[in-house]
C-alpha cells in the first residue's frame, strides 16, 4: 500500500533541519514544500516587512509548493518560528520537480468552464428508479463477491473468475435489451490478467458523449498475495452499489439520452491500473467523456457525514453538481469534503486523463473502514447490512439520472443541453450607465465571459473596476494571476428555463486563489441593480490555488433589473466591499421576468 495520508509528512516537516543551510550564490530561487497551514502566517509576516510572499504553485493534501528567493528563507523561517513554533517548518528544493515530486499525486488542468451544463429537471424519472433500490440486492453482491473467492486479486485465477461472475451477472440484468452490451476488457497480460467489465447503455439522443459510473473490482491483502482478501467493503460495495443502479434502469425501462457506462476496473489496488488503461482509451480515441463518478468503498459509515467529497484529483464543478443531487434528491443526508492527497482511487485515472471525476466516500479519511486490505474485510464488519451503500447506489442513480437525462418508461425526458424552456445563457456587455456587465436580453442565464478577467489594473479586465455606479474599488497589490481575483460570474436557472421570480438559479464564479485557506469568496444577489441593497448568499473556500470555480445557489426574488455581487478576498470577514488590497468584487447584472 503506498503511504496514503499526508499526515506524517507534515509532522516530519514540522521540524526537520532546514535544508538551505549549506553556502549558496544569492538570489537564487528555490522551491519549497511547507505546510497549508503556515502559508497565511507567511504571508502576513512578509507584509510587515514590506515583502510578498509568492502565490503557491499548487497546493494539495495540506501542502503547498512555492518558489522563494532564497534570501527570503532567512525570513520565512523566522516567521514559523515566531508565529507557529516551528523549527523551520518548509523544506527547501533545487528543482520545481523535486518539490512537486514531495507533493505526491497530482490535479490535472481542469477546463475554466464545465464541458455541460449541470442541471437538475429529471425527477420523475429519477425518482422511479430511487424507489426500486434495494438493501438485499447491493448486499447479496457484497456477499457473494466476499465471500466466493478467497480474493479478486489482479493476477491470480480467482480474480478472472470474479470478472467473468460479474459478466454474466450484468448480462442478466441487461434483459436482452439491443440497447445495452455487456463486455470484459481485457488488458494487456502485463498490466492485469483479470479483466475489467463493461456494461453499456447506449444513448438514444447523444450516444457519442458518455457518463462513467465505476468501482473496482480487484481486492489485496498488503500481506501476501494469497492471503485472503475478501475486500467487502473495499471495493465490492462500489460494484454492488453500481450493480443496483443498473439494474433499477433496466427494471424502469430508462432510456439516457447519453450512452451509461457502467464499469468495474480490474488491478486497482496495483497502481489503477485497469482504470488508467480504460480511461487513456477514452481519451486516444478522443471519446467525450461528460462525467465519471467513482464508488470505491461505500458501507462502513465512519464519520457522522453521510458522505465524504474528494476534493483533489476530481472537478470541481462536477462535485457540486453530485452535492446538488444529495440535497435535491437524499434531504436530509450530509456531506463533508476530504482530501486523499495522493491518487488514491480510479478517479484519478480519469482526473488525469482530462475528464471530469468525482469521489463520494463512505468516511472521512481518518474514519474509513480500518480493516480494508485484510482478510477482515468482510461484510460482518458493517454488521452483515449493506444499508449504507443504498445511499451510494442512489447517488449513482440520481448521478446517472441527471446527468445522462433520458426518462424511465412513463416519462418524458428532460432537454440534456440545460437549454431547456427556450431559454440561453447569454453572454454580457458592458453598460456604461450601471458601470458593470449586463445581459438585458430575458434568458435562462448571464454570464460575464471575459469581461471581468483580471483585478483592478492587474489583468486585463476592462471596464475596471466592475460595481455598479463604480461603488467598490479593487485592491491593487500583487500580479495577475499570482495573486487573487475574480475572472468569471455567471447566474443560470437550475431547471434551464428562463429567469423568473422565485427559480433557484447557480451562481458560478471562477476566481483566480491564491491559497486556499486564507482566501473566501462572498456572494451576494441584490433585486434591483440600479440602486443594489445586498444579501448575503454565503461564503465560500476555493479548493486550492490557481484557477477554480465556486458555484452556490439562491432563489430568484422579484424585480426586472437584478444583480450579483463577487466579492474575493484575502483573509478578513465577509463584507460587500472589503478592503484589502489583494481584494477583487464584481458584478453582473441580468434581467428577471
Ligand atoms: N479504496 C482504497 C483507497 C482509499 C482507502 C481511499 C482509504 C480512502 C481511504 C483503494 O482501493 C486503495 O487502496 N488505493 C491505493 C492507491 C493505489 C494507487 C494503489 C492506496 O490507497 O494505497
Ligand atoms: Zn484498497
Amino acid at each position: 500500500m503506498a503511504i496514503r495520508k499526508f499526515g506524517t509528512v507534515v509532522a516530519m516537516l514540522a521540524c526537520a533541519a532546514p535544508a538551505f543551510a549549506e553556502a549558496a550564490p544569492k538570489e537564487r530561487e528555490v522551491w519549497i514544500t511547507i505546510g497549508a497551514d503556515a502559508l497565511e502566517p507567511a504571508r502576513a509576516s512578509f507584509q510587515q516587512k514590506g515583502l510578498t510572499l509568492p502565490a503557491p504553485a499548487l497546493e494539495k493534501g495540506g501542502v503547498a509548493v512555492l518558489r522563494v528567493r532564497e534570501s527570503q528563507l532567512e525570513t520565512l523561517a523566522a516567521a514559523m518560528h515566531d508565529k507557529l513554533n516551528r523549527c523551520a517548518g518548509f523544506i527547501a528544493h533545487d528543482t520545481e520537480e523535486q518539490a512537486l515530486a514531495a507533493v505526491e499525486g497530482s490535479t490535472a488542468p481542469q477546463p475554466l468552464a464545465s464541458l455541460v451544463s449541470y442541471t437538475l429537471n429529471n425527477g420523475p424519472s429519477v425518482n422511479a428508479m430511487l424507489s426500486g433500490v434495494q438493501e438485499l440486492n447491493i448486499r447479496n453482491t457484497i456477499n457473494y463477491l466476499s465471500t466466493t473467492w478467497t480474493t479478486r486479486r489482479y493476477n491470480l485465477q480467482s480474480g478472472i473468475d470474479a470478472a467473468n461472475w460479474l459478466r454474466s451477472q450484468w448480462s442478466t440484468i441487461a434483459n436482452g435489451r439491443s440497447d445495452i452490451s455487456v463486455a470484459l476488457y481485457t488488458h494487456a497480460s502485463s498490466t492485469s490478467p483479470q479483466p475489467s467489465v463493461i456494461a453499456t447503455i447506449t444513448g438514444t439522443t447523444h450516444p457519442n458523449e458518455v457518463v462513467v459510473i465505476g468501482g473496482h473490482l480487484d481486492s489485496i491483502n498488503q500481506s501476501g498475495s494469497t492471503a485472503a482478501a475478501p475486500g467487502a467493503d473495499d471495493d465490492a460495495s462500489g460494484v454492488a452499489s453500481l450493480t443496483e443502479a443498473f439494474r433499477v434502469a433496466v427494471a424502469n425501462g430508462y432510456k439516457p439520452a447519453r450512452t451509461v457506462k457502467f464499469m468495474a476496473y480490474a488491478a486497482e489496488e496495483i497502481g489503477l491500473r485497469g482504470s488508467a488503461d480504460i480511461a487513456n482509451w477514452h481519451k486516444n480515441n478522443s471519446v467525450n467523456v461528460v462525467g465519471v463518478l467513482q464508488l470505491d468503498m461505500t458501507n462502513y459509515k465512519g464519520s457522522s457525514y453521510d458522505f465524504g467529497m474528494v476534493t483533489d484529483n476530481t472537478n470541481a464543478a462536477q462535485n457540486s453538481f453530485t452535492t446538488s443531487l444529495i440535497s435535491t434528491y437524499q434531504p436530509g443526508l450530509t456531506w463533508t469534503n476530504i482530501t486523499c492527497g495522493y491518487g488514491c482511487s480510479d478517479h484519478a485515472s480519469w482526473n488525469s486523463a482530462g475528464f471530469p471525476t468525482s469521489m463520494p466516500f463512505e468516511a472521512t479519511m481518518s474514519t474509513d473502514n480500518p480493516q480494508i486490505h485484510t482478510s477482515g474485510d468482510t461484510l460482518s464488519v458493517t454488521g452483515g447490512t449493506a444499508a449504507n451503500s443504498v445511499k451510494f447506489s442512489k447517488l449513482a442513480v440520481s448521478f446517472m439520472g441527471e446527468l445522462a437525462k433520458g426518462a424511465t418508461t412513463g416519462n418524458t425526458p428532460p432537454p440534456v443541453d440545460g437549454g431547456g424552456g427556450g431559454g440561453t445563457v447569454n453572454t454580457a456587455t458592458y453598460d456604461a450607465t450601471l458601470k458593470a456587465p449586463r445581459c438585458t436580453a430575458a434568458g435562462a442565464g448571464c454570464d460575464s465571459g471575459t469581461l471581468l478577467n483580471g483585478r483592478g489594473g492587474l489583468g486585463p479586465e476592462v471596464n475596471k473596476p466592475n460595481t455598479i455606479n463604480a461603488s467598490c474599488t479593487d485592491g491593487a497589490s500583487g500580479t495577475y494571476h499570482s495573486d487573487e481575483s475574480n475572472d468569471r460570474l455567471k447566474v443560470a436557472t437550475v431547471d434551464g428555463t428562463n429567469l423568473k421570480a422565485g427559480k433557484q438559479v447557480t451562481v458560478t464564479a471562477t476566481v483566480w486563489a491564491y491559497s486556499a485557506t486564507s482566501d473566501t469568496l462572498d456572494l451576494y444577489y441584490a433585486a434591483n441593480a440600479s440602486s443594489p441593497s445586498w444579501v448575503l448568499i454565503g461564503s465560500y473556500k476555493p479548493s486550492g490555488s490557481g484557477a477554480r470555480t465556486i458555484t452556490a445557489n439562491y432563489t430568484l426574488p422579484t424585480g426586472t433589473n437584478q444583480a450579483i455581487r463577487a466579492n474575493f478576498r484575502y483573509q478578513g470577514s465577509a463584507g460587500t466591499c472589503t478592503t484589502g488590497s489583494y481584494d477583487d468584487r464584481d458584478d453582473l447584472i441580468f434581467t428577471v421576468q
